[in-house]
């Protein structure tokens, strides 16, 4: 299988958190996931902690046999925990209080001169960084110039599109976004929206080399769930 799979665990913390109590737990659906064929766990820590708390994160740095993945808005106080916890990458996100998801890419071309030494210090540390931005151009260079090794594009516009031209046309900004940032020498990523019928389209671009999905994954867990639900999704990346 060329494109890995990036299980994010956030939505299992909500259900916990709807309770305030100590199940699902996060980290043993994370074990789960891997079993199943995950090849990275992603949480999202968040300021406002609507999910995923501190302590899940520390344990879950303790259990993940495969790659650890945390988003995270670029701010002061998730830094200092991020890098005494250490993940393997850390992807960072815009993030608004009112949002119900993350909805918009980063703002990098706009915040180049803050992005810079942030980026430097998890780099410095021996921690992967990615930055999730939107199939722009604009964004894509701006990624490099600050620094970053990799990006993840956010399909949210594609997952969202209401015609099949719209679809059309965000699968080829997709397609063009992957394609700049592996021929500026960046490696790509791509989330947010993919689900079991929209997932095949976006594997299938050439540059990119991990998908990170959650909600659709979470959702059918309830129903089938969690082992299958990720054997499912894998199945599909994998006979693309
Ligand atoms: N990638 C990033 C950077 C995200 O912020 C999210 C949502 O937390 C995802 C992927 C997963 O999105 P979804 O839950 O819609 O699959």
């Amino acid at each position: 299988m060329k494109t890995n799979l990036g299980v994010n665990i956030d939505h299992v913390a909500t259900l916990r958190q709807a309770r305030r109590g100590s199940s699902p737990d996060p980290v043993t659906a994370a074990a789960i996931a891997e079993l199943a064929g995950a090849t990275q766990i992603t949480l999202h820590l968040r300021e406002d902690r609507r999910h995923i708390q501190e302590r899940d994160l520390r344990l879950m740095r303790q259990t993940v046999q495969t790659e650890l993945n945390l988003e995270m808005a670029a701010t002061d106080e998730i830094a200092r925990i991020a890098l005494d916890v250490r993940p393997d990458t850390v992807t960072l996100v815009p993030e608004r209080r009112e949002e119900l998801t993350t909805e918009g890419g980063l703002e990098v071309a706009g915040q180049k001169e803050r992005l810079k030494p942030f980026i430097r210090a998890f780099l410095d540390a021996g921690i992967r960084v990615s930055l999730f931005i939107a199939p722009d151009p604009e964004q894509i260079r701006a990624s490099l110039e600050v620094g970053a090794p990799r990006i993840e594009l956010h399909t949210g516009r594609y997952a969202d599109a209401a015609t099949r031209e719209e679809r059309a046309n965000e699968l080829r900004r997709i397609e063009e976004g992957a394609h700049l940032a592996s021929q500026l020498g960046m490696s790509v990523a791509a989330g947010h929206g993919l689900d079991y019928a929209n997932v095949q389209d976006i594997a299938r671009v050439e540059e990119i080399d991990e998908l990170n999905i959650g909600h659709s994954i979470v959702s059918r867990a309830v129903f089938v769930g969690l082992d299958r639900a990720v054997r499912d999704m894998r199945a599909l990346i994998e006979s693309v």
